[in-house]
């Protein structure tokens, strides 16, 4: 099944979003040293300004310091301008009853909110999808979480969510997906398109390493802009995908919100499939390895 446009079946989708862009920002890495407190916050606010109004974090990253970092962002971001639309995970590990009504608590301290927009369990462990979908859902009634979802879900994870109580009030499942990881348009994308739920793409950068990827730069050199911003306008082409790139520097976060302006053309789609290929069979989905950053299905893509 390979994915094709499909937004006539799908006129509600991502509605929950709206009005906020599908290219978000990502914060696994931020908050904790890689580069100064008050370059990543300004980062953060440079991209909330150009209106990359998504930021996804988890109580996961560095323990809590991405939340607070970005609660520190959300104190300075202005109460007039449109609110940003904020993504956090629980761990597995805490993904019974309790559990996660304990760490919506510590993540919503650390962010400085009442009210999550969006709660996704990070990764199935092994609580049981009922019990957690019962905590969510417990969380919306209670006015804690206006949605939720699943990240690193694959088609028959999805299919036995399905079959859970309340579980097709899902929302997201966000995965691994970029340019040289296509995997999911196999069967995963469009059964998500199919079913009203939106695929966010995270690593949507290849964690780094597309952002000097010679294809990628020579396409965008055709188009004035650079490697990381074809690779961003790629992931969001068919208008299904939400990609939440990561960047601490406020330069790069300039860049990757032009992606947002740049339609990739026949022949650059055309380059881009010949290089890497649309797949032609299921493939297990690609996860990144919580503890080091390297693909766990895939060849590294640093031989890309
Ligand atoms: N659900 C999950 O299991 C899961 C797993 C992984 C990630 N995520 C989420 O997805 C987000 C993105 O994934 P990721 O952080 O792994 O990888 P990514 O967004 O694919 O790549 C991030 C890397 O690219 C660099 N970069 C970004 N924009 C750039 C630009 N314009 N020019 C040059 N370098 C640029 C960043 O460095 P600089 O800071 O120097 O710009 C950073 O090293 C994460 O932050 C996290 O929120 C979720």
């Amino acid at each position: 099944m390979a994915v094709t446009d499909t937004s006539t079946q799908m006129p509600h989708f991502s509605s929950f979003l709206a009005p906020h862009a599908h290219l978000g920002m990502g914060s696994w890495h931020l908050g904790q040293g890689r580069r100064s407190w008050d370059e990543e916050k300004r980062a953060l606010l440079t991209g909330l300004q150009l209106g990359l109004t998504l930021i996804d974090t988890a109580e996961m990253y560095g323990d809590g310091l991405s939340e607070e970092l970005i609660g520190d962002v959300l104190r300075d971001w202005p109460a007039s301008q449109p609110q940003p639309f904020l993504v956090s995970k629980v761990l597995p590990m805490n993904a019974s009853r309790n559990g996660v009504m304990r760490a919506f608590e510590a993540s919503a301290y650390k962010l400085g909110v009442d009210c999550i927009d969006l709660y996704l369990l990070h990764w199935r462990g092994n609580t049981p999808l009922a019990e957690t979908v019962a905590a969510l859902e417990a969380l919306k009634v209670q006015g804690k979480i206006r949605h939720w979802g699943v990240s690193n879900f694959d088609t028959d994870d999805m299919q036995e969510l399905w079959e859970v109580p309340g579980g097709r009030n899902c929302v997201v499942n966000q995965v691994l997906y970029n340019v040289f990881s296509r995997g999911i348009e196999y069967d995963l994308l469009p059964w998500c398109v199919q079913h009203g739920v939106t695929v966010m793409a995270y690593c949507p950068l290849g964690h780094g390493e597309l952002v000097g990827e010679s294809l990628l730069a020579e396409i965008g050199e055709r188009h004035g802009v650079n490697a990381s911003v074809v690779a961003l306008a790629w992931a969001l082409r068919s208008g299904h995908v939400v990609a939440i790139p990561e960047s601490g520097s406020s330069e790069h976060v300039r860049d990757n919100a032009r992606a947002l302006q740049l339609k990739l053309d026949a022949q650059d789609l055309a380059q881009i499939d010949k290089a890497s290929p649309a797949p032609l069979h299921k493939q297990p989905l690609d996860q990144i390895d919580k503890a080091s950053p390297a693909p766990l299905h895939k060849q590294p893509l640093d031989i890309l």
